[in-house]
């Protein structure tokens, strides 16, 4: 992309420019635009599910909302489609469906030692632009790290020549291992950080630090403390702690080696304490390492990084899942629902209503089939032990992922995973297929599961399930899913 070819207006000083004259970043984005056509031409990849230009990714990093954009950063390898080399990616969105591609944001400073850019988080900084907080790993103890941008579209990052801002020294006797992953609040005036790890030898706990900026540029930290250690001695580490109030509660996410789980409850700010009162998986399925965000209505948004295992030939790894509004539901528990805006990608709909389902599975045929849909449906069950939908079924009918609610237990079950979503005669589910990605989110967020699916990609079978009884279909509409744009104007 020439200057000239951006446009009378976008080109200013600092965009793009900035970090195209950073050799460590110019090289990187080179390595990635080379792997482009590559991870195009995979009919495997999700079209609508964020995703960089190409090779890896893993966690959403530093998820802000800035003037207008929904700004997010993400752990990236530009140089193979497999862990490696940590860089924070970056994008933006106005509508967190489509997406302008930027230049990498941060970059491991090889001179300085470090080798990997790893996890954090944003927040705003003293002149209201967000400033950047990650772990700096390398043949050293890890650092947490200052980046300052030198531009509003945050395309040029800076990194605090003070840094580290944070090190382990900071916990005095207290030895936190696998220290990493900073995450930013304020309350009550004040900016607070936390961080995961775990407590190691000395009890084998994983805890969640505290810590509070003792000045407005946020360059110097004081340990409060632990304010978390997980109730489950089995356990180990925590990775990507985020910590925020919501509807009035606090909210704890983390990431334990397993599925992202979740605490909600009150936070004793005088007394440094989290005290939870209910707690629970977020998503039993392939996701993991969250971020959240808040816009500019207040809504809290949850980015969570999409696994898919690919193999690394084809030019890609892993995206995010979609965007979801987060809330708190009356029994204290969260609630998740994708974006409203991804209704902006619908296409044609096909429906049906009020159907008897007594036979063990009902083929859709023509009325709806394929792998890039969502599907909005309702059953109400009368005997029937189980109810649901088979997805990306073979034209044999011996490949397909199932989705099956058992009343009698409240389960929601896809392959080998399972999720709580209410012990109701009436279910209703919202299902979001793209490619190798599928996301189901059922009964208005009580259970949200993202699944990385197999099979070929000419199964595109959709069928109905009851078994063991009698249930009907209320209603099922589906939509044929148009891609989203990923713009790589100003990559
Ligand atoms: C979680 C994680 C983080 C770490 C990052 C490295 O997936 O292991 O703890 O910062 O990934 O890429």
């Amino acid at each position: 992309m020439s200057a000239g070819a951006l446009g009378a207006g976008f080109w200013k000083p600092g965009f793009a420019r900035g970090a195209q004259s950073n050799p460590a970043i110019a090289k990187a984005i080179e390595a990635v635009k080379a792997a482009i056509p590559k991870a195009q031409a995979d009919p495997d990849r999700p079209v609508y599910h964020f995703r960089p230009p190409a090779q890896w990714n893993n966690d959403p990093n530093g998820t802000i909302f800035y003037r207008g954009w929904h700004h997010l950063f993400y752990q990236h390898n530009p140089y193979e489609a497999k862990w490696g080399h940590m860089h924070w990616g970056h994008a933006r969105s106005r509508d967190l469906v489509n997406w302008e591609h930027l230049p990498i944001a941060l970059w491991p400073s090889l001179e300085r030692g470090e080798e990997h850019v790893y996890s954090g988080g944003a927040i705003a900084g003293p002149d209201g632009r967000p400033v950047l907080f990650y772990t700096s790993i390398g043949q050293r103890d890890p650092e947490q790290w200052l980046a300052l941008p030198t531009d509003d579209d945050l395309i040029t990052w800076e990194k605090y020549p003070g840094n580290p801002v944070v090190s382990l020294k900071h916990h005095g006797a207290l030895k936190v291992d696998s220290w990493r992953d900073p995450f930013l609040f304020r309350e009550a005036g004040r900016t607070f950080m936390v961080t995961g790890g775990n407590l190691g030898q000395r009890g084998g706990y994983a805890a969640v630090q505290l810590y509070e900026a003792q000045d407005r540029q946020l360059t110097q930290w004081k340990h409060l403390g632990p304010i978390f250690r997980h109730p489950d001695r089995s356990v180990r580490n925590i990775e990507c702690p985020n910590f925020f109030k919501l509807n009035g509660k606090w909210v704890l996410l983390i990431s334990p080696h397993r599925p992202v789980e979740y605490f909600v409850g009150d936070f004793d700010l005088a007394r440094n304490r989290f005290v939870p009162e209910t707690q629970g998986v977020l998503d039993p399925g392939d996701d993991y390492a969250s971020n959240v965000s808040f816009d500019d209505r207040g809504q809290c948004i949850l980015w969570l990084w999409a696994r898919t295992n690919t193999p690394p030939e084809k030019g890609w790894n892993s995206a995010m899942a979609l965007p979801r509004v987060l809330t708190i539901g009356e029994d204290g528990h969260l609630r998740q629902t994708p974006v409203p805006a991804l209704a902006t990608l619908r296409g044609p709909e096909s429906s049906m209503a009020n159907l008897l389902l007594e036979k063990k599975t009902v083929p859709l045929g023509e009325k709806a089939s394929g792998d890039c849909l969502e599907l909005d449906v309702t059953f109400e069950i009368t005997t029937a032990r189980s109810v649901g939908l088979r997805v990306r079924c073979s034209s044999d009918g011996k490949r397909a992922t199932e989705i099956a609610f058992e009343p009698g237990s409240g389960m929601l079950t896809v392959e080998s995973r399972k999720g709580y979503v209410g012990r109701d005669k009436k279910l209703h589910l919202r299902v979001f297929l793209d490619k190798r990605l599928m996301e189901v989110y059922a009964n208005d967020g009580a259970g949200a599961m993202l699944i990385a699916l197999a099979g070929e990609p000419a199964d595109q079978g959709l069928e109905l399930l009851a078994r063991n009884g009698t249930a009907t279909l209320r209603s099922l509409q589906a939509w044929n899913m148009k891609p989203a744009t990923f713009s790589l104007e100003h990559f």
